[in-house]
């Protein structure tokens, strides 16, 4: 997996999925207990924004930070230590469907942009075991926000995402997984717009290197199809931020 370009395509972004400091705090202030010293686990870190504006924000917690591509590990313990946050972050390179931890061994989940990967309803379901009971997950998942998307838009994410759900019907596959819903909120349109235009600057540096690699062209592609996509209809789907807890 950590072969396909598409890692090295991410990589030198300063995220690698639309989010902001201020959306993981908001999330974050959401949680309505912290214990002192509680251990998250980061899922699908990339090089670790959210991971570090999370140590800064609670600052006697523990964040182990995990991804499948050592390099943005390798990144983000560097941008860690600029930081001064490196002694309460560890990294582990493992995948998101296999992780190496114990039962009950984390107070909070977090989760921003990754979950898509394993697909939402087994992502929740598999990562429960991790936290405590009465523990907290907080996810971004790709969302509907109208009842009625443009036929482009539908068929777009039917052949790439065909589990994206509405806000409500996301919430049901929370309760139903045996958590207790505390809120939701979207994410603003601009953390697109940053993200993407970060994006459409790596892809013109880029292009040059991969021509003829058809898988990473085709990827290129892809991904210049999803921001014209985005900025034609920016207000049928986004990022809804979701922040629940494991059942006592
Ligand atoms: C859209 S990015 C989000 C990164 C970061 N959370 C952010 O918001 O900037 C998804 C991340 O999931 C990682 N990833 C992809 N497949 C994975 C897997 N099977 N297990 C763990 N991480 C994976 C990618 O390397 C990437 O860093």
């Amino acid at each position: 997996m950590s072969e396909s370009p598409i890692f090295e395509i991410f990589d030198g972004l300063p995220r690698q999925g639309p989010g902001s400091n201020e959306c993981t705090e908001k999330a974050f202030n959401l949680l309505s207990s912290v214990p002192a010293g509680s251990k998250i686990l980061d899922i699908g870190c990339g090089v670790g924004m959210q991971t570090i504006h999370l140590a800064k924000i609670c600052n006697d917690c523990h964040i182990t930070a995990t991804d499948v591509y050592q390099p943005f590990l390798d990144k983000l313990m560097e941008n860690a230590v600029k930081e001064g946050v490196d002694a309460r972050i560890t990294t582990v390179c493992a995948s998101m469907d296999d992780l190496p931890f114990e039962a009950e061994e984390f107070d909070i989940i977090w989760a921003e942009g990754s979950i898509f990967i394993l697909g939402f309803e087994k992502g929740i379901s598999y990562w429960k075991q991790f936290l405590k009971n009465g523990g907290y997950m907080a996810v971004t998942e790709n969302t509907w926000f109208t009842d009625e998307p443009s036929p482009e838009v539908l068929l777009f994410w039917k052949e790439i995402y065909p589990g994206i759900m509405n806000i409500p019907d996301t919430e049901k596959v929370i309760t139903a997984t045996g958590y207790d819903i505390i809120d939701h909120f979207k994410l603003p349109v601009s953390v697109w717009y940053d993200f993407y235009s970060n994006l459409e600057k790596r892809i013109d540096d880029i292009s040059d290197n991969y021509k003829g690699n058809t898988e990473a062209e085709m990827i290129l592609e892809f991904n210049i199809k999803e921001i014209k996509l985005f900025r034609e209809r920016p207000d049928e789907y986004g990022y809804a931020f979701y922040i629940f807890q494991k059942n006592i």
